[in-house]
């Protein structure tokens, strides 16, 4: 895998559950999207289930060369803006797929058409999470939000980072 792999988004499937919990059960993910430990199978499967059938996310898994690597959420804020969530399996990091999976994101007819802005909020400590988002034509906005981070016990910020159509 080079450092540009090919990264392709899919809309996840209830067959995806497996591999989400893999995924939600890496120390990164744990550590980086606000958790303390582990998912509880049956907790994160009724979690699943229901981001599936909402109405304002859609959960993709990123794959590359055939294999799932990772997942990203894609909310729907207003008529014309989204926010992302996204996570890669903790062995492939550092290979580039993150940003594949970015640089797909942004290259999916629903997003590439019209005036989208995405946003991407990530802690200021995140710099592998920062990385892949400037990496594709984001950029930090000065917006901060303080978010809890349970390992560390206190709240930090989150700077919001804005990626738009047509740039
Ligand atoms: C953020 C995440 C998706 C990145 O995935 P990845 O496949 O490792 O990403 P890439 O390999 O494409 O790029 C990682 C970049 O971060 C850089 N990076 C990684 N750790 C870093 C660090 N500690 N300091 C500085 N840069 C760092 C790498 O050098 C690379 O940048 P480069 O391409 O300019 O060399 C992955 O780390 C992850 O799943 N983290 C846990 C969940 C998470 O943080 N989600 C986002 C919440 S906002």
């Amino acid at each position: 895998m080079g450092k540009r792999p090919d990264v392709t988004l899919r809309r996840a499937a209830l067959s995806d559950f497996d591999f989400f919990l893999a995924v939600k059960s890496g120390t990164s993910d744990i550590y980086w999207t606000g958790h303390e430990a582990p998912p509880e199978r049956e907790v994160l499967r009724e979690f699943f289930v229901t981001q599936l059938g909402s109405a304002t996310r859609t959960v993709f898994i990123c794959e590359a060369d055939g294999e799932p690597v990772g997942y990203l959420y894609l909310d729907t804020t207003s008529d014309d803006s989204y926010d992302i969530g996204y996570s890669i399996l903790d062995r492939l990091h550092g290979r580039g797929l993150g940003s594949g999976m970015i640089r797909a994101l942004l290259s999916l007819p629903e997003i590439a058409s019209g005036s989208w802005t995405v946003a991407a909020w990530i802690l200021e400590r995140n710099l592998a999470s920062r990385s892949i988002v400037l990496a594709n034509g984001f950029a930090a906005t000065a917006e901060l939000r303080m978010v809890s981070v349970p390992l560390e016990e206190r709240e930090e910020p989150q700077r919001k980072y804005v990626w738009r159509h047509g740039g």
